[in-house]
């Protein structure tokens, strides 16, 4: 009996692997959409696609970030400068993404553009510190979507959206998980009502990756601006040891992050080129095995994990 369930078991494994390595044919000649191509996933995905053969219509948000990628690559990038925010700029790269797709609609579109700041305790930061963060890691995702989405039905292609391990499981103050949050939630109605029309919607949820968002500096610069703007009251409650003690913690992050971004720009790849795509892509280990079962956990368990080397402020209890 336990044999023959270990055979299924192994059976089902195989057909598995077997329905993930099926890679379509036609790849080359189809053209993808990315957001936030200046650094990062972005721009490895750019060059990996081109490096494929796919055409790709890259998005930067700095004129620097567009040269740089297109003396790294062959003819097949195409550049434009967007600013996710923005629907004007939003609906500018649509135009200039007809124009060079024709006929043929668009095989994907890449929702990666993304910023992490600031991300200090609630009570340092403002609505708008929030809000900045939702506005291009949620708003800029939904935005590009619905404007893209026209030119994608007509390739019955893809979406594929990054989300974060984050937003699965809280692991930072701000605006940053929310908004990841929110990107799986969008993306998981969106997959529902593109199926009958022949596109499917993929989700990335990467662990910590060495990349702009995690960049210590600019995280240290962000929390020292939360704390600088913070009233007087809340100072005199968390202390400035607290505040030291916060920053020293972000020395931390570097250690925490996988410097190897193919983990990510692979599933990527995945979610454009497979037969059949996955729904989600964990990417890393520490998102597989750290904060993926972290979530799972009963809250006081994670609640304990997640606040063990929390610093204690001036007015704890
Ligand atoms: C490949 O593309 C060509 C033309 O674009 C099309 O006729 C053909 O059916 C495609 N093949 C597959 C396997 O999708
Ligand atoms: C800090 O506070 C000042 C004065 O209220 C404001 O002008 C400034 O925009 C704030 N800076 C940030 C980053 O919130
Ligand atoms: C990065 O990950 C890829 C798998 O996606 C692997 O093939 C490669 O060897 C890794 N590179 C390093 C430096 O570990």
């Amino acid at each position: 009996m336990c044999l023959l369930l270990l055979v299924v078991l192994g059976l089902i494994f195989l057909y598995r692997r077997y329905r993930q390595g099926l890679i379509l044919e036609n790849l080359t000649g189809k053209y993808v959409f990315i957001t936030g191509c200046d650094s990062g996933f972005g721009n490895l995905l750019a060059r990996n696609l081109d490096n494929r053969g796919i055409n790709v219509l890259a998005a930067c948000l700095t004129e620097r970030g567009a040269e740089n990628l297109k003396k790294e690559t062959s003819s097949r990038v195409h550049t434009v400068i967007l600013d996710v925010t923005s629907t004007q700029s939003v609906c500018a790269a649509v135009k200039w993404a007809s124009a060079i797709v024709g006929d043929k609609g668009l095989w994907g579109i890449v929702n990666n553009a993304g910023i992490s700041l600031p991300c200090s305790p609630t009570e340092w930061m403002t609505k708008e510190d929030f809000f900045k963060t939702i506005n291009v890691n949620l708003l800029g995702v939904v935005d590009v979507t619905i404007h893209f989405l026209p030119l994608i039905r007509k390739a019955r292609g893809r979406v594929v959206n990054v989300a974060s391990i984050a937003g699965r499981m809280t692991i930072s103050p701000g605006g940053y998980c929310l908004s990841k949050y929110g990107v799986e939630s969008f993306s998981d109605c969106l997959r529902r009502e593109m199926k009958p029309f022949g596109v499917k919607v993929c989700i990335i949820e990467p662990g910590v990756f060495d990349t702009q968002i995690t960049c210590v500096e600019l995280l240290k610069k962000g929390m020292k601006t939360s704390w600088d703007n913070s009233s007087e009251e809340v100072r005199k409650s968390y202390g400035e040891k607290y505040y030291q003690q916060s920053l020293d913690f972000l020395d931390n992050v570097p250690a925490m992050c996988n410097k190897n971004l193919s983990l990510v720009t692979d599933c990527m790849e995945h979610a454009l080129t497979a037969v059949h795509p996955w729904t989600r892509y964990s990417a890393g280990w520490d998102a597989k095995l750290i904060y993926l079962p972290l979530s799972y956990l009963p809250t006081v368990v994670t609640d304990y994990i997640l606040t063990i080397k929390s610093p204690r402020p001036a007015g704890a209890i």
